[in-house]
């Protein structure tokens, strides 16, 4: 067991600004987790850190930025100890019809989702190896299902899947690997698209979202909580009234 085990776990959150992170990082610290909140939005994290009190630190850090996560390491290195967990949340969801107009989009989709789980991942991965730990990768359904108006957000969750399998393979069994794949969940994730007409369609539906980022934060932290003999590898949650 590793030292910061014994004092309780350290999980690192990515996108732990809003939404599902946030969700996270409260429901692991209420059970005892030292929790590093990692985003963009400063403001957001720290407001988040002073909630949370004692075990709680803020990192400004975005994800496609190699050199913050490398900081964001050695920070929870050092004031933690080491990190346990690592959660790969930071995401974006810019859907539309499929255009040259949207190619922005589809670069910072692939940037955010896939590369930057997987750029956290080896970062960080040193540290979770060390005493065993866990890897907890937000993919979506849209990792197993896709539609019009999906595609590029669908082709960064499928990476994330297949990504995560091997993962899975290759470090068993010291490190666990966990892929989390919800339906639509109530957070602020539609606000970010830029296809206007596509944006008000959408936040229709998440207006009427019945799961909340809790209900996540919840089941990710039940599959932490397994004995280490047991991985759960895969969760696909949907609303109960959700068909695709
Ligand atoms: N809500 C849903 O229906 C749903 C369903 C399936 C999967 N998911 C997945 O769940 C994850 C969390 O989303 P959410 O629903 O909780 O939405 P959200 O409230 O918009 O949260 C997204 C988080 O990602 C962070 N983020 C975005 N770009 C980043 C970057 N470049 N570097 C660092 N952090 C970045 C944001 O923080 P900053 O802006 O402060 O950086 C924010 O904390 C995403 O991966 C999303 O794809 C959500």
């Amino acid at each position: 067991m590793s030292q910061t085990q014994k004092q309780g776990r350290v999980a690192v959150i990515t996108g732990a600004s809003s939404g599902i992170g946030a969700a996270t990082a409260r429901s692991l610290h209420a059970v005892g987790y030292r929790v590093a909140l990692l985003a963009r939005r400063k403001d957001r994290v720290e407001a988040l850190a002073a909630e949370l009190g004692e075990g709680a630190i803020a990192i400004t850090a975005d994800v496609t930025d190699r050199d913050a996560l490398v900081a964001a390491a050695d920070r929870v290195k050092r004031e933690f100890g080491g990190t346990d967990v690592l959660v790969n949340n930071a995401g974006v969801m810019l859907l539309g019809p499929f255009a040259s107009e949207q190619r922005d989009d589809y670069r910072h989709m692939i940037e955010v989702n896939l590369l930057g789980a997987i750029t956290a991942t080896e970062v960080f991965l040193e540290q979770i190896k060390d005493g065993g730990g866990d890897l907890i990768n937000i993919s979506s359904v849209a990792g197993r299902v896709s539609g019009p108006g999906s595609g590029v957000y669908s082709a960064s969750k499928w990476g994330v899947n297949g990504w995560s399998e091997s993962l899975r393979q290759e470090l068993l069994p010291d490190v666990r690997v966990t892929l989390i794949e919800p339906g639509v969940v109530d957070t602020e994730l539609p606000t970010h698209i830029t296809h206007e007409q596509t944006r008000q369609g959408v936040q229709q539906a998440y207006d009427v979202a019945t799961v909340s980022a809790e209900d996540i934060a919840e089941v990710i932290t039940f599959a932490l909580q397994r004995p280490r003999h047991l991985a759960i590898n895969e969760i696909l949650l949907r609303p109960a009234d959700q068909a695709l």
